[in-house]
């Protein structure tokens, strides 16, 4: 066995949905590293600024819009045709629904949670059934992204009335994501399709100015590690899962949070 060998992605095409992202640009760059054929799929991969931010990264630029089966259908067919297959999907991108009064339970109108819902659980749904038809030709890995508010709660009382409190919906849905991982893995396995879920716990955003004002402190606290995530600390995880050494793996979910969720 050659071990050094193991991680190697050289020959394989992923695509990273959200890849223009805090976590996804990252997993772009990790997977590049390991030699894959890199596909930035994002709703602002057509926008010029983030296109340009980012073009040194992947090896190509598609649109999609997660919340639509089309765009993903085409976004898939697009990359097919440049490159005859596709191994890899991470599904990293994410919408959601729920902020400012909406945020709290109470004042949460069922259309937007179900829109919120639609923005985790529903867009794992179209990523991962999208893709069948071409993975099926020579197997391949899916990785989806869950939360550690899919695992636990949050503690409503660290968020008081600020932007960054999470709404019902986002940890249902991502509970939901690690569920349908689960399923996905069961149905897809004859094909060779192995289906895995990353959960992150807090990887706060810098460029995020709420996430700088004190409350990263506060969710530091909260982790075994006594901090938060860096971007780039996602990656292993990610590389794991696209890679040959995690050939046996399927359904699985890999947590990567500091160990917010173990206490
Ligand atoms: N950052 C964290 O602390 C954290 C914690 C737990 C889970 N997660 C999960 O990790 C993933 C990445 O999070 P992030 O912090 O990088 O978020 P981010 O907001 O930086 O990235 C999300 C990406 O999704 C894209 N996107 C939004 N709507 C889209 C649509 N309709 N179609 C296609 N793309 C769309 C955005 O353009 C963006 O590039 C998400 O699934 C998120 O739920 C993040």
């Amino acid at each position: 066995m050659d071990y050094k060998k193991l991680f190697d992605l050289t020959g394989k095409v992923c695509i990273v949905t959200g890849g223009t992202g805090y976590l996804g640009s990252e997993n772009v760059k990790a997977l590049k590293d390991f030699g894959a054929t890199v596909v930035i799929a994002d709703i602002r991969a057509s926008e010029e600024r983030w296109a340009n931010a980012v073009q040194a990264e992947g090896d190509m630029f598609v649109p999609i819009d997660i919340a639509d089966a089309e765009s993903v259908r085409n976004c898939y067919k697009t990359v097919f045709e440049k490159y005859g297959r596709i191994d890899v999907v991470v599904d990293t991108a994410v919408f959601g629904a729920g902020f400012g009064i909406e945020s709290q339970l109470e004042h949460m109108e069922d259309t937007t949670f179900m829109k919120g819902i639609d923005g985790s659980l529903g867009s794992a749904f179209r990523c991962v059934h999208e893709v069948i038809p071409y993975m099926k030709k020579t197997g391949g890995s899916i990785i989806t992204y869950g939360s550690m508010y899919g695992v636990v709660s949050p503690d409503l009382r660290i968020y008081g009335d600020s932007d960054q409190r999470q709404p019902a919906n986002y940890g249902a849905g991502k509970a939901g994501v690690q569920q349908f991982t689960r399923y996905a893995a069961g149905a897809l396995a004859p094909y060779g399709i192995r289906v895995n879920c990353v959960i992150p716990g807090p990887f706060p955003n810098p460029k995020s100015k709420a996430d700088n004002d004190g409350f990263n402190e506060i969710l530091a606290n909260k982790t075994m590690l006594g901090r938060t995530g860096v971007n780039h600390e996602m990656a292993g995880a990610v590389l794991l899962l696209a890679s040959d050494a995690s050939s046996f793996m399927t359904g699985s979910s890999i947590t990567v949070d500091g160990g917010w969720t173990a206490w």
